[in-house]
């Protein structure tokens, strides 16, 4: 991110501290922000700053609800055919997933699944789901929705495995929310694994459409609120961020399922939270 923009998403918190501050004092309070740490007053700032469908331009001019839902539909159509052949972490969550899932049977929700690529990676013991704002191959398996205008649910099922990849970052103000619906999908015994980016990294990536930008310890808090977090590690490493191309590095990385302590924060690009429901 450029300079003129880090300088703008610091001038945004400070003005947001300020609002907040005065707005306290005359009882209108943020219950989020203030037992926090200064991160979540970051993540409010990006939430404003940024959106999908200002195509990273800083826009203080609120879009109308019919605008933003198709803006953001658009915009997600137009970035599937990234996610559309097997990524380092994909692989390397289908790799912990066919583990945990072992021989059983199991009924598996993938949600903001894109073109479903992980479907693709999992034992055929898995009956793999998905949720997304865009499906491009309609199937009863797929549901196509916007999760931040509707509840996370696929009819009444329950699952014994959820997966969340790659998305938190765009939930905007709705963590906790989103986090709340996918337990109620969990089995009992079920497992959640998601993914976070490490915005705690030495060099870390701010994507322009990210909406929802906190720490690491903002995310695992949130996450305690309904799971109990089995391990968290990160998914790979790597000096300048970004996921590992070349097949040596990838093959170092992938059976790297424990948390490095210190090199962790410092160079997991992106962690892996692997809970049960509380
Ligand atoms: C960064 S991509 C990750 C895709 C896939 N999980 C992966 O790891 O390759 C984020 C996904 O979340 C979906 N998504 C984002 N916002 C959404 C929303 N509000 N409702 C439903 N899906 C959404 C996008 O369409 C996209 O497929």
């Amino acid at each position: 991110m450029s300079l003129r923009g880090r300088g703008a998403i610091l001038q945004a918190h400070l003005e947001l501290r300020t609002r907040r501050r005065r707005e306290s004092k005359v009882g209108n309070e943020y219950p989020r922000a203030r037992s926090r740490t200064s991160d979540i007053d970051g993540r409010l700032a990006c939430t404003q700053l940024m959106s999908p469908f200002d195509n990273g331009h800083m826009n203080h001019q609120p879009l109308t609800e019919p605008t933003k839902r198709v803006g953001r539909r658009d915009f997600w159509r137009r970035e599937h055919p990234k996610f559309q052949s097997p990524h380092f972490r994909l692989e390397k969550s289908a790799r912990i997933i066919n583990r945990l899932a072992g021989s059983r049977e199991c009924e598996l929700l993938d949600v903001g699944c894109g073109p479903a690529t992980l479907g693709r990676l999992l034992s055929s013991n898995i009956q793999y789901h998905g949720i997304d704002i865009y499906i491009s191959d309609p199937n009863p398996r797929y549901l196509e929705y916007d999760f931040l205008e509707a509840p996370i649910a696929f009819a009444d099922k329950e699952f014994d495995i959820v997966v969340c990849q790659g998305v938190f970052e765009y939930v905007g103000d709705h963590q906790r929310e989103k986090l709340a619906e996918i337990h109620s999908l969990l089995r009992e015994d079920g497992r959640f694994l998601v993914s976070y980016t490490n915005f705690d990294h030495r060099a870390p990536h701010f994507d322009p459409s990210y909406t929802n930008i906190c720490g690491l310890q903002d995310f695992r808090l949130d996450l305690c609120t309904q799971f109990k977090i089995n391990r968290s590690f990160a998914s790979s490493y790597n000096w300048y961020h970004g996921q590992p191309r070349r097949a040596v590095m990838k093959a170092i990385q992938m059976p790297i399922n424990v948390n490095l302590p210190i090199i962790g924060r410092a160079l997991g690009v992106e962690f892996f939270f692997d809970c049960s429901p509380r």
